[in-house]
């Protein structure tokens, strides 16, 4: 993957915990890179072992890392250069996740190597099923922080609960989202 992920594990590590803990993170990961460059691109493994090594050096379990990554990856991206692309892609969470696939794209036009997920999106009464594919595994609950953190930037209630798994053997990973306004939330 695109440096850019590996840096916004970097800078979650670093606010949560502090810079030696990422080095210590670092040096589980078997990681030798003094810094990540934005637009280079790494291997997948060097990401799942960082992951990997935040879950072990803080005691939380994988899933609960990449969750919590995925909500930060969302505030991160915001912030960031491509902040405004994502926050004119859609006026709210349903909006967002349907315009997914067309986001990537613009961004794979500054970074052309890019390897993006596919998402489709079909409503389900006031919720939605959000259909998740990739050839990377193991990344759902990366998906659920970011459908969480998605909902935080539209200042909407949202939870998202896996209604079909790859892993047990359905065609994709597919989630059952409802956004509601933070204010009704009940
Ligand atoms: C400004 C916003 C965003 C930027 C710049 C961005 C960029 C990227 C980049 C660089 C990668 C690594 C892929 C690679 O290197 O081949 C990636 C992966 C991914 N992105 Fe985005 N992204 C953004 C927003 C989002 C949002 C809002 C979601 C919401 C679901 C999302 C879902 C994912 C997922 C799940 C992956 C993991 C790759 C996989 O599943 O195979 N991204 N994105």
């Amino acid at each position: 993957m695109y440096g850019m992920v590996n840096q916004a594990i970097e800078a979650m590590v670093t606010e949560k915990f502090g810079r030696a803990d990422w080095e210590k993170v670092k040096e589980i990961a078997g990681v030798d890179e003094p810094a990540f460059v934005t637009m280079k691109q790494y291997p997948d493994s060097m990401t799942y072992a960082l992951a990997g090594a935040v879950s072990s050096h803080a005691g939380m379990p994988l899933p609960d890392v990449l969750r919590a990554f995925g909500g930060y990856w969302i505030q991160y991206a915001k912030d960031g250069p491509w902040g405004k692309l994502m926050m004119a892609s859609g006026t709210d969470t349903y909006s967002l996740l349907a315009a997914l696939d067309a986001m990537h794209a613009r961004i794979a036009l500054s970074f052309p190597d890019l390897r993006p997920p596919a998402f489709a999106v079909k409503r389900n009464g006031d919720s939605v099923v959000v259909e998740y594919r990739s050839d990377r595994p193991g990344l759902a609950p990366f998906v659920m922080g970011l459908i969480e953190g998605i909902g935080i930037l539209f200042d909407e209630s949202v939870t998202a609960t896996q209604v079909a798994s790859k892993d047990d053997g359905a065609p994709c990973d597919a989630f059952l989202v409802r956004a509601v306004p933070a204010a009704k939330a009940v």
